[in-house]
């Protein structure tokens, strides 16, 4: 890797040599745990015999809630989770037995001899249905700026609708799972493919009955997580971890992919009420809306997501009056959880469509009233937070200017003119998102690192590496501050022991956390060399010292030291070569009971147009090209941050166009198998997507003034959704075309017939 530049992972990937759980060579012994699921989505277990599979050739044992040493409960944010079902199911896949057994094939046989008697009880998919009923995961949440029934008395002009934005499996290449063996002290050591080492941490103490200091956790990398793993790989490491301290043999649990997709949650889908408000010049002077979120049957993440619904809401526009409410409602699906962009996409989608409609209605482009309220410095968030270092209309006006837009626009009306079964359509996306974890508290961060006597450099941090390069950014992050290459530094894996307290890496703040807590370590070591130097090499005190290229430079003439001799001098005289770093976001704050406060360390921007071209004999579509200018302030890495970019994108556009999570009326997952979840291939994906770096100041809450960058460029792919429905209604202006995510060819062909 240069020093600014690449992946350190990019050739163990592409050669196959990276590790995951699953490669991890396991201990002589290793029993395998298998899950046996609930196969209805609500009921009364009224009994369940097991007897005659604990008897079958290599099973070892098998588990009920009865026992869990310590607590049956995994919720994070509310205890309203257990690690195996007691009494009562509450959606398909729930896990409710576990099978032990020397080998996978014996578990799977064993499970088929399990009888089970549930008693079934009323199902809900629909979140509508359920808040009717009362059902809700946590409480509701409101934000109101300003008095938008003033407001509407006044607008000259008002629409109301409702939009559907659908669920969205993660689908990481790597399951979940987990490989636990027992470790002296009665404790036990967990490999785990989580986003959340010591989440996984702290629901084996309390599933275990344990300290967490009894329970070691670590992480050599995931292969993906997207937030599916940042809550929900707990209750694999707790059912690897229970085996194995319970039996005192190592344990692994990993689902196979049908599994994975059965039994865990994906992105909440989302129904909405819009409320929106005009004056005669185009501006919105007050917006409304009702989000209903699928929680499914256990709270999860889902209070969290819904409060980045409410912060989203208004996208990157100035709305004098708003007043949104959110309820996160309670049905028989698994427990639904965190996905790029953490409620945020279905926050913007709904004033996306609100925009979109008032722009129809009023037969003017939806760009004008977009560009017309886009938000600026000194406005103030519907939270409280004040705008600035805004960078929404320099985005915008990016991508007009630097893409040619009108030019654009007049190519897709010359198409359609001249042609009859194709239609191009174009949309223009912006976006904003904040960067923090809506929860104050989990903005911190620590970091460990040892210079060893040779030069050579051991780092640890609490960030965890799932493809999206933080572990290169880090590297990037130690070379820099001590002025030394990038090979000299190895980044240990992701350690409970070593760094302690870590919060999820997610939020699309784990470089800036991590990154600010590794350079308080690095220079505090820089520190105590640059006073040996001066103390104990020099004699001067008043020298300036730096390390540039591994040379070591006193008053900018290189000096007989390097990096290495230093090292070697600094450790003979007893210098400590190791640091213990920590960061907490400065300045944020937030007051739940006035919704008010300044949450975000700093907002990330950009625009993205899209254009696509629809088959209108097939309902098929092409995504033509996906312009981009994105705010990356001054990005450290720009290959690992185009490759966000351009994931992201492509993520948020199977969002909104293929992928369609689709459960019936009784709970079972129908979208169970890539067979029939349709995630973007390489003849789905745009032709072009072109990102242009917006070369800003970038904050100083980011680390090196290198802006978050994971989540923000999934929202671009809304366009997608709008640019479609556009080119859908230049072949027909009547079709009807309901605010609906994913908008598939299906949904499309349907469309355009329609009126
Ligand atoms: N990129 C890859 N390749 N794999 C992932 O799992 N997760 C996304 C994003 N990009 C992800 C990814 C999500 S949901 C988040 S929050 C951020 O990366 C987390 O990493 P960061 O905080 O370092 O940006
Ligand atoms: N983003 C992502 N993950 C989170 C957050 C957030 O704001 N809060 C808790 N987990
Ligand atoms: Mo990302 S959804 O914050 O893991």
């Amino acid at each position: 890797m240069k020093n600014n530049s690449g992946n350190i992972d990019a050739a163990g990937h592409v050669t196959g040599r990276s590790t995951y759980v699953d490669d991890i060579p396991v201990m002589e012994g290793v029993l395998f745990v298998k899950v046996f699921d609930s196969p209805n989505a609500h009921g009364k277990i009224k009994s369940i015999d097991f007897s005659a599979a604990e008897q079958m050739e290599g099973i070892v044992k098998i588990f009920s809630c009865k026992d869990v040493p310590g607590e049956n409960q995994i919720g994070g944010i509310i205890p309203d989770e257990p690690l195996l079902a007691d009494g009562e199911v509450h959606f398909q896949g729930q896990p409710i037995l576990l099978i032990v057994a020397e080998n996978e094939d014996a578990a799977e046989e064993a499970i088929k001899a399990i009888k089970i008697d549930i008693e079934p009880l009323p199902v809900i998919t629909d979140p509508r249905e359920a808040f009717k009923q009362g059902k809700l995961l946590s409480v509701s949440r409101k934000f109101v700026k300003g008095d938008t029934g003033n407001a509407f008395t006044k607008c000259k002009y008002i629409f109301e609708g409702r939009t559907e934005s659908g669920g969205q499996e993660q689908l990481y290449l790597e399951t979940q799972g987990a490989y636990a063996y027992p470790i002296e002290h009665n404790s036990v050591k967990i490999f785990s493919s989580t986003q959340g080492p010591t989440q996984v941490q702290r629901t084996v103490a309390r599933v275990l009955g344990l300290g967490m200091n009894k329970v070691e956790v670590d992480v050599p990398r995931l292969g993906g997580g997207f937030g599916g793993k940042e809550d929900q790989a707990s209750a694999w490491g707790a059912m690897a971890a229970m085996t194995a301290w319970i039996l005192k043999r190592p344990a692994k649990c990993i689902p196979h992919r049908m599994e994975d997709m059965r039994m865990t949650g994906k992105r909440n889908p989302y129904s909405s009420d819009y409320k929106i408000g005009l004056d005669e010049g185009y501006n919105i002077m007050a917006y409304e809306a009702t989000f209903y979120q699928n929680g499914g049957a256990a709270a999860d993440l889902s209070p969290a997501i819904l409060e980045r619904t409410l912060f989203h809401a208004t996208n990157s526009y100035h709305v004098p009056n708003v007043n949104v409410t959110a309820h996160s409602c309670k049905t028989n699906l698994p427990p639904n959880t965190a996905f790029r962009g953490f409620g945020g996409p279905q926050g913007m989608f709904v004033i996306e469509a609100a925009i979109d409609h008032a722009a129809r209605s009023l037969g003017i482009d939806t760009t004008l009233i977009q560009r017309k309220n886009m938000m600026d410095n000194g406005d103030e968030f519907p939270y409280g937070q004040i705008v600035t270092e805004c960078e929404a209309k320099h985005c915008w006006d990016e991508v007009v200017n630097a893409y040619d837009i009108e030019a654009i626009k007049k190519e897709v009306n010359t198409f359609n003119q001249q042609n009859t079964f194709h239609k191009k359509g174009l949309s223009m996306m912006p976006v904003c998102f904040g960067i923090s974890f809506t929860n104050t508290m989990m903005n911190q961060a620590r970091a460990l690192v040892h210079v060893y006597s040779d030069g050579s450099v051991g780092v640890s941090t609490g960030a965890v590496e799932m493809g999206q390069g933080v572990n290169s950014k880090m590297i990037q992050v130690a070379a820099k501050c001590f002025g030394i290459a990038a090979e000299r530094i190895k980044l240990e894996s992701t350690n409970t022991t070593r760094v302690a307290n870590t919060s999820p890496s997610a939020a699309s703040s784990t470089a800036d956390l991590n990154g600010k807590a590794l350079l308080d370590a690095c220079d505090q070591i820089k520190e105590r060399l640059f006073s040996f130097i001066k103390t104990e090499l020099t004699g001067n005190e008043e020298e300036r010292v730096e390390i540039k290229e591994e040379v070591v430079y006193i008053n900018d003439e290189a000096s007989v030291f390097n990096w290495k001799n230093l090292i070697q001098q600094a450790f003979i005289k007893r210098i400590n070569l190791s640091a213990k770093g920590h960061y907490a976001t400065p300045y944020i704050y937030y007051d739940k009971t006035t919704e008010k406060g300044h949450p975000f360390a700093y907002h990330v921007y950009g625009t993205a147009l899209t254009i696509v071209t629809v088959d209108c004999i097939r309902g098929t579509y092409e995504i033509d090209e996906v312009d981009v200018v994105h705010d990356f302030g001054t990005s450290i890495n720009r290959d690992v941050d185009l490759g966000q970019c351009e994931g992201g994108i492509v993520q948020g556009i199977g969002w909104m166009t293929m992928e369609e999570v689709v459960y019936n009326e009784n709970g079972k997952l129908l979208s169970n198998a890539l067979s029939t979840y349709k995630i973007p291939d390489i003849y789905a994906v745009p032709k072009k997507i072109n990102v242009h770096f917006l070369n800003t100041d970038g904050s100083d809450l980011a680390i090196f003034k290198s802006k978050a960058v994971g989540e923000p460029p999934l929202m671009y792919g809304i366009g997608a959704y709008f640019a479609i429905r556009n080119a859908v209604l230049a072949f027909n202006a009547k079709a009807s075309v309901p605010y609906e995510a994913p908008i598939t060819p299906e949904k499309v062909l349907m469309g355009l017939y329609g009126n």
